[in-house]
């Protein structure tokens, strides 16, 4: 019932808020995911902070008399981004005027909890409009996404969540937005800055343990540079420093894997490469021993599309590659293409228009030129094909939040 500048308002103040509390958030953060300290502080926390403030100027600035608030709105998220996953959600419902039921992940919920602490300290929001419920998935996520007096459910996770949700949906037919998995290609053409490549294709791969949905996760690069390309990278992999994640002064650039869940998971995908025929260039290696889940920095060549590792999603620090052997723009694409994914997608070329056409090819939400990774609230995201359904972020993501009514009066 709030006006929008009202909301607009508390928006604002809540990214303000967020930006007092960024040290703590940070910590809180890293001790609870792994994550290196350097990452939440300078990264994770800062964009929780933006994304508010860019969702409170939406609320005042929509002034269509059309749009109303969807109404009650249930939001499941994962554990990889785990604050930065609750204010893509939260904000932008905040700001179209829905309540909102959060359920953060089970291995991550302690930011999200010291989040709507610091709300409720602050008395900015009335009361009951945030609710957070931590538990299972399958005790205290199942339960959202079928309950009839839920108007709208958000999701971010596995691909295999994301179809019980739309099932269990069914009932009331709420509306549903998926963002889910990604086996996202980096393409990089022989006319590329390869030095730039080499580091943005590595960074693609291995930024956040490469538990990241948009990771660039296979490596296609033209035959005249795939060498190069592939040893720079390999280069990086070995130099990146694994280890606890609040271990700053000791400069750990990647921690432990979320979980031994996780952990076990990547291993078991860099064993099924291995046995497929697959070639280790760096990496393959893990260490559980100390009650962390480390896996190194891995590079893999000789892969193909018939590989298990180069179809699932590994969700770890793992890039497999292969040699780009046509100048076909289409057969690229196709090869590109190859997967039930659709989410992202980085282009390496000097040349603009080579670089537009096979954007327009790649079937994906998003495309990356001479990047990767890089996000903005203003920016759509979300995916094609199996990664998804809806956009998170800029106005699209307002979107669904929003019903449009048409309400017409006669004269
Ligand atoms: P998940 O999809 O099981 O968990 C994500 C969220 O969904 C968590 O909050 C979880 O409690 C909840 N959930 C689980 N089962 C549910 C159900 N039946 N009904 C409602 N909510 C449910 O993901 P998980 O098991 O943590 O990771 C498995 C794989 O999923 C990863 O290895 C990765 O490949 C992928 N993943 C993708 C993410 C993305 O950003 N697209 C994020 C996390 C995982
Ligand atoms: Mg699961």
């Amino acid at each position: 019932k709030l006006s929008p500048f009202e909301r607009s308002k508390y928006l604002y103040a809540l990214a303000r808020m967020i930006q007092k509390n960024s040290r703590f958030l940070s910590v809180l953060e890293t001790i609870d995911n792994g994550k290196p300290i350097r990452e939440t502080r300078d990264i994770d926390i800062p964009l929780v902070a933006r994304h508010f403030y860019y969702h409170a100027g939406w609320s005042a600035k929509d002034t269509s008399s059309k749009n109303k608030p969807i109404g009650v709105v249930g939001q499941i998220i994962p554990w990889n981004f785990p604050l930065l996953m609750a204010a893509w959600k939260i904000a932008p419902a905040l700001a179209a005027g829905c309540t909102v039921i959060l359920k953060p992940a089970e291995q991550t919920p302690l930011s999200a909890l010291r989040l709507t602490e610091i709300i409720n300290d602050s008395g900015l929001l009335p009361k009951g409009v945030l609710n957070v419920i931590t538990g299972l998935g399958e005790e205290a996520g199942a339960p959202i996404a079928s309950h009839p007096d839920i108007d709208k459910v958000a999701f971010t996770g596995s691909t295999e969540v994301g179809k019980l949700i739309t099932k269990a949906s069914a009932g009331n037919l709420k509306k549903v937005t998926l963002e889910l998995g990604g086996k996202s290609p980096a393409i990089v053409f022989p006319d590329a800055d390869i030095d730039a490549a080499i580091q943005g294709v590595a960074s693609g791969i291995f930024f956040n343990h490469g538990q990241t949905c948009c990771a660039g996760s296979r490596l296609f690069a033209h035959e005249k540079v795939y060498d190069k390309v592939t040893e720079g990278v390999a280069e990086i992999a070995k130099s990146i420093k694994v280890g606890p994640g609040m271990n700053d002064k000791d400069g750990s650039q990647m921690g432990p894997l979320v979980s031994n869940e996780q952990y076990e998971k990547v291993v078991g995908y860099m064993e099924s490469g291995k046995q497929d025929g697959a070639e280790c260039l760096v990496g393959g290696t893990h260490d559980n021993s100390n009650g962390g889940h480390f896996v190194h920095p891995t590079v893999f060549s000789k892969t193909n599309a018939d590989m298990k590792f180069v179809q699932e999603e590994i969700f770890g620090p793992v890039l497999t590659t292969q040699k780009i052997t046509d100048d076909d723009l289409n057969s690229i694409a196709s090869e590109a293409n190859n997967t039930e994914f659709g989410l992202a997608a980085s282009v390496w070329s000097k040349d603009i228009s080579t670089a537009h056409k096979m954007a327009a090819k790649i079937k994906a939400g998003t495309v990356w030129i001479n990047c990767h990774n890089v996000f903005d609230s203003a920016l759509p995201f979300g995916g094609y094909k199996q990664s998804g359904n809806g956009r998170e972020m800029g106005f699209e993501c307002m979107d669904n939040y929003l019903e449009t009514k048409a309400v017409t009066v006669n004269l």
